[in-house]
């Protein structure tokens, strides 16, 4: 049996416990919560064990997953620092926190930092995760199973490609929400609904990510096949490439980025 401890039992904590509970089949998953609403709301609603106190979880768990918001971290490291050791592996999927912050504030070894992103809460997230040094084969294994169970996992190996997958799939929803909302608006332009247009647009995106994702075929490979010279399609993308949308959005993910490097120096 594996213990495994989620400091934090909000949005994203809820999700790993749940997703957890629900796929590692060895793993008796615990939370370690502060605010008395949601440890009621969990108690009350799941089956997870749900702890207030440090001292009563964090020296027993083998795993230690820190989902706090980064702004409220030191004080958590303050808390628990004397109860934590250098065999408990300690994952952070906390935006922007180094690990050698979680390092020296723990005074721990064995560090993993991830970054999920939003489609985790429908099991469809994807997880880049930086393993630091101490980590041994079958703790990455592990690794990969805790974070694997809200979606894909992909390992980087510095924390610059943290950076990045931030940029692509951290913020990368908000940008793929940002495309599906201006074509439901032109959808709506055009008659539809609401409801109407958003299904319309929420299927075309998903129909082509799976197609995408099923095929070893690249994106512009797919896009010759749909364009026709003189055809709709055609016009579309003369269009999109007159304004250089694509130099735009890769501008876009580039902000992303740099933004992160400047927080992760805060
Ligand atoms: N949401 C996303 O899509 C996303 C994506 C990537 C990464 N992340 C990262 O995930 C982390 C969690 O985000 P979230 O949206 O789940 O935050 P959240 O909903 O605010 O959850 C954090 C929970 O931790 C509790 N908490 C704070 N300090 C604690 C302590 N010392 N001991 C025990 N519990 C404590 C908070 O209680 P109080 O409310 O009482 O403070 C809150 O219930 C963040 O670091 C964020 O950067 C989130």
């Amino acid at each position: 049996m594996v213990n495994i401890l989620i400091v934090g039992g909000g949005n994203m904590g809820l999700i790993y416990a749940l997703s957890i509970q629900q796929k590692i089949e060895n793993a008796t998953v615990s939370i370690l919560e502060n605010s008395t609403d949601k440890i009621a709301q969990l108690k009350a609603n799941t089956t997870l064990n749900v702890f207030e106190n440090p001292e009563e979880c964090v020296s027993k768990a083998d795993v230690i997953l820190l989902a706090v918001k980064p702004q409220t971290a030191l004080v958590l490291f303050e808390s628990i620092k004397e109860l934590v050791s250098n065999h408990q592996l300690i994952i952070s999927i906390m935006a922007g926190m180094k690990v050698t912050t979680i390092e020296s504030g723990l005074q721990v070894e064995k560090v993993v930092r991830a970054m999920p992103n939003l489609p985790s809460q429908v099991n469809e997230g994807v997880t880049g995760y930086l393993p630091y040094k101490n980590i041994l084969t079958e703790e990455l294994n592990l690794v990969k199973s805790i974070l694997g169970a809200t979606g894909a996992v992909v390992k980087v190996s510095e924390e610059n490609a943290i950076d990045a997958i931030t940029a692509l799939s951290g913020s990368g929803p908000a940008y793929v929400f940002y495309f599906m909302e201006a074509m439901i608006q032109q959808g709506i332009d055009y008659g539809f609904s609401y409801e109407e247009a958003k299904s319309v647009v929420v299927n075309t995106f998903s129909g082509t990510a799976h197609l995408f994702k099923a095929s070893s075929d690249d994106a512009q490979t797919w896009i010759d096949r749909v364009t026709s010279k003189g055809g709709t399609t055609h016009a579309a993308m003369e269009t999109f490439k007159k304004n250089n949308v694509d130099t735009h959005v890769k501008e876009s993910v580039v902000a992303a980025y740099n933004r992160a490097q400047e927080l992760g120096k805060q």
